[in-house]
């Protein structure tokens, strides 16, 4: 990221679509995930329930269908959520949030992706696609803890809008200002929920502060 200018926070905190968590525990949860003394098998643990929590606030705009059923007192109009729910985590670090997604949305199809971004170009490359060829879901939440240059993002999004899914929303743990922006310019038509929005890239295009290599963090690869 060395000469390439970079947006501040103040610049895409206006952005239409973007949902910045506002809730204490997240807060809470996210000191002890950045702490760089944090053990993997707490790293892990933590990535699951922040996923849990963005699964909560993600959701929060999804459709219902009435449903009637009985209470041990009476008949009464209930709901159930109208029509399929996909997570397509981003391999390998999309996994914890996904499990976290699943905590919350029992009944759920996962669709496994993986992009690995190459560490000296910045670019990503596909490795890994279980997508499946019948899409029928009134939503798939993309998942990736980290969203840096924004280019593992935005393949995300134009795989899974490929595929022909109307509806995607992108959740991420730590986004920087630049992804931010770069994701949100490429595909203005999506929802973007983040834990926390930090400062900037390093030139070697890690997010600043953040908490390292989310992916090596999970599963204790250093
Ligand atoms: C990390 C992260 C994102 C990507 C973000 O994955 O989980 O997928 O980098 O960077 P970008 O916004 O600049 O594209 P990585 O490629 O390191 O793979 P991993 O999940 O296997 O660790
Ligand atoms: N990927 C990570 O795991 N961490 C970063 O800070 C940027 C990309």
């Amino acid at each position: 990221m060395q000469g390439i200018p970079q947006p501040g926070r103040t610049e895409v905190l206006q952005l239409p679509r973007v949902h910045i968590s506002r809730h204490p525990v997240m807060a809470h949860k996210m000191t002890l995930l950045r702490n760089k003394e944090t053990p993997a098998a707490q790293f892990y643990r933590l990535v699951k329930e922040i996923g849990s929590l963005l699964a909560y606030e993600a959701t929060a705009g999804l459709a219902l269908r009435e449903k009637t059923i009985e209470t041990p007192l009476e008949q009464m109009q209930g709901y159930k959520l109208a029509g399929g729910i996909g997570i397509t985590p981003i391999l390998r670090a999309g996994l914890g949030l996904a499990e976290g997604f699943r905590e919350v949305l029992h009944d759920v199809q996962i669709w496994h992706l993986g992009l690995r971004r190459d560490e000296r170009t910045l670019q990503a490359l596909e490795y890994y696609n279980q997508l499946p060829h019948k899409v029928d879901l009134q939503i798939c939440y993309a998942v990736d803890p980290m969203l840096a240059t924004g280019g593992s993002a935005i393949d995300a999004v134009n795989i899974l809008k490929a595929k022909g899914i109307q509806r995607i929303s992108f959740v991420c743990i730590i986004a920087a200002p630049y992804g931010l922006l770069k994701l949100s310019e490429a595909h203005p038509d999506i929802d973007i929920y983040i834990a926390a929005l930090d400062e900037r890239l390093n030139d070697q295009g890690y997010i600043v502060p953040g908490l390292g290599d989310a992916g090596d963090r999970q599963f204790g690869t250093f």
